[in-house]
């Protein structure tokens, strides 16, 4: 195989990582590179890997450990830490953080396609640092103080059929809160990054009608289109995404055609804001 190679997709966001096997053991120097690459432009994608559920498994498992079950989402028999992500459960086509509603959102997700549509079904990911850069002084300073309420009760789109009914009832059974910081402070990176997506419902301090023209200016920097990568999946790509300073959106424009994503999750942390404080709970189980 070739040697190791990035590609970047664009100014700022998104490589494409080459020369490397995900169904063999990947070097501890090879790790350290995809490493360095992971957190310097916040999601990967590789190409043309033929690989099983177990070999996703291990790829994510060297960022860190994978136990936290995600709170209400089906998963496969056998092994809880993989979840299929089939359009006929539900269409992930707004912007949000994985699991942001929980206390300590997941550090990355890695997505790997099992069965794809014959057009359509994008995934989009936008860097939350690149549109904190963005933010005029007198906005960031604003956003440098705000704490966010997020919530699995705030949006979570409707797919309209039976099947998706049931699925986001289940969704949205228990009710997650949490409080985190606008802005996050990256652990590995010390990079400041909006920490924002479609579960932050509110401001902390605020309705919700005051929050949201707040929420949605803060938002417009992280979605603007410099920020953000855009991959069409091919059989055998696999991708992971920091989920500490990114959001993504599955564009649903596949009609009526199946497309499932084997999606493994790594436990993250508990948000850091500027000032040092971390999130906390507001209500849920945690
Ligand atoms: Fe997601």
């Amino acid at each position: 195989m070739a040697d190791f190679g990035v590609r970047r997709l664009g100014g700022r966001i998104g490589a494409e990582i080459t020369g490397i096997d995900l169904g063999s053991e990947i070097s501890d120097s090879d790790f350290r590179q995809i490493n360095e690459a992971f957190l310097r432009y916040k999601v990967l994608f590789f190409r043309d890997q033929v690989i099983t559920d177990a070999e996703q498994l291990a790829f994510a498992a060297r960022f860190g450990p994978l136990d936290l079950p995600h709170p209400m989402m089906r998963t496969l028999d056998g092994t809880p830490e993989v979840i299929p992500i089939d359009g006929e459960d539900q269409r992930a086509n707004h912007w949000h953080t994985d699991i942001s509603f929980t206390l300590t959102p997941s550090l990355g997700t890695t997505l790997r396609s099992v069965v794809l549509p014959p057009y359509g079904g994008d995934t989009l990911v936008a860097n939350g640092a690149a549109g904190y850069v963005d933010l005029p002084r007198e906005l960031r300073d604003v956003a440098d103080r705000l704490w966010a309420v997020h919530t699995n009760h705030a949006e979570q789109p409707r797919l309209g059929t039976e099947r998706g009914d049931r699925v986001r009832k289940a969704f949205l059974a228990d009710r997650h809160e949490v409080a985190h910081p606008v802005v996050r402070v990256h652990p590995e990176s010390g990079e400041p990054s909006l920490f924002l997506g479609g579960f932050a419902q509110r401001l902390v301090g605020m309705t919700l009608r005051e929050s949201r023209p707040l929420l949605d200016v803060l938002q417009s920097y992280v979605r603007r289109p410099e920020n953000t990568a855009r991959w069409t999946w091919r059989p055998g790509d696999v991708l992971i995404f920091d989920n500490r300073s990114t959001q993504h959106y599955g564009v649903d424009d596949y009609d009526g055609h199946k497309r499932i994503l084997h999606r493994v999750s790594i436990n993250g942390d508990l948000p850091i804001g500027l000032d040092g404080r971390t999130s906390h709970t507001i209500e849920g189980d945690e």
